[in-house]
């Protein structure tokens, strides 16, 4: 698969206002005058590559700098220093005509469609923005408002709809003119798990007729586990992660959960002895025990310790939790920036 999206070493900094807490009265109402500004790193050097036709996941914790990036891939912002190339050649600043021509975004947190009128009528807008032939317009209308069941409200206006509702139209109208490239961020935000799933599905059905590259940004593990092929992690504006999420488990996850029923016991000292080398046991009554399984210990040796204490029944060993492995691996890196 060719690269679609080439960023090389991305930084985005902003002029904030110093927080000097000893100012005085006098200077603070006049902070205007006096205030100091410093330099807040959003992006510190992102190096990124998008394939063509692939859906990426762009993950973080709150803060890390993912909506920033998305903002200068798409031209809202423009970055400090570092080089965006998409589809070859094109710059998000410098062509912007032919640019937006090519892309679509969605913000989970911001509108691009009209509050105050029908939804048809923002389409219609986009129309003549885009300027989609008559022809194209009501084909394309009718393909996405029936792939994402958005007739019944077609003709209300935004205001009026619901969050899934609107989240929905927002998805059509990025799509509408058949762009290559679709940036996402947080575009499941704040939906029940019924929308959630509609979305999802909607994005892949998409993806695989059209071959549209998505980038998306989201703190819904579902969405990541159900939709991306690949994911790249970042923290404090700069790459921690780059990969698939089986590999990201493997590298990143303490544990795995393991479930064992057993029949009897057989062995009633072994069994106290092996269950005390178990340190996270989240359940234990008669006959059942779930435990998360260390993967750095083999599990296969453990288990046949299992077996000379007790006859099981039944056993299973469950993928380590994707929500999880993300909030070990923030709580790690921010506890080893503590350190620093
Ligand atoms: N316009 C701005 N002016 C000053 N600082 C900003 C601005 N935009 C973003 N930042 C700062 O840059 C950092 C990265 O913000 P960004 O919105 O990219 O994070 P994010 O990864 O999208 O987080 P979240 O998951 O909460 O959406 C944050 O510390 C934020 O406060
Ligand atoms: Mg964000």
């Amino acid at each position: 698969m060719s690269n679609i999206i080439e960023v090389k070493d991305l930084k985005k900094e902003f002029k904030v206002p110093k927080k000097d807490k000893n100012l005085s009265k006098m200077k603070k109402r006049l902070s205007w005058f006096y205030r100091e500004w410093e330099i807040k790193k959003a992006v510190t050097g992102i190096d990124l590559e998008v394939k063509k036709g692939e859906i990426l996941g762009y993950l973080g914790p709150n803060g890390a700098g993912k909506s920033t990036t998305i903002k200068m891939l798409t031209g809202i912002l423009h970055p400090t220093s570092g080089d965006i190339k998409v589809m070859g050649n094109l710059n998000p600043i410098e062509n912007r005509n032919e640019y937006t021509q090519n892309i679509g975004v969605v913000f989970g947190q911001r509108s691009i469609l009209a509050y105050d009128i029908p939804v048809r009528d923002s389409f219609r807008l986009f129309k003549a923005i885009y300027g989609l032939t008559e022809e194209f317009y009501q084909k394309r209308v009718k393909y996405l408002v029936e792939m994402l069941g958005i007739e019944p409200f077609f003709e209300t206006p935004y205001r009026m709809l619901s969050l899934g509702e609107k989240m929905r139209c927002e998805l059509a109208a990025s799509f509408l003119h058949k762009p290559k490239i679709v940036f996402l961020d947080e575009p499941t935000i704040g939906l029940d798990a019924e929308a959630k799933i509609s979305i999802r599905s909607f994005l892949k059905k998409i993806n695989k007729e059209e071959n549209v590259t998505i980038m998306i940004t989201t703190h819904d593990m579902d969405d990541i586990e159900e939709l991306c092929q690949r994911i790249v992690v970042i923290d404090k504006g700069t790459l921690a992660y780059e990969g698939s999420v089986k590999k990201f488990k493997e590298t990143y996850a303490n544990s795995k959960d393991v479930t064992i029923h057993y029949k009897k016991i057989e062995n009633k000292d072994t069994w106290k002895k092996l269950k005390e080398t178990i340190p996270n046991r989240k359940s234990d009554i008669p006959k059942s025990i779930i435990f998360e399984f260390p993967m750095n210990k083999s599990l296969g040796k453990f288990l046949q310790d299992v077996v000379k204490s007790v006859e099981i029944h039944d056993l299973s060993i469950q993928e380590p939790n994707l929500e999880h492995v993300i909030a070990d691996m923030y709580k790690s890196s921010s506890q080893k920036n503590k350190g620093e």
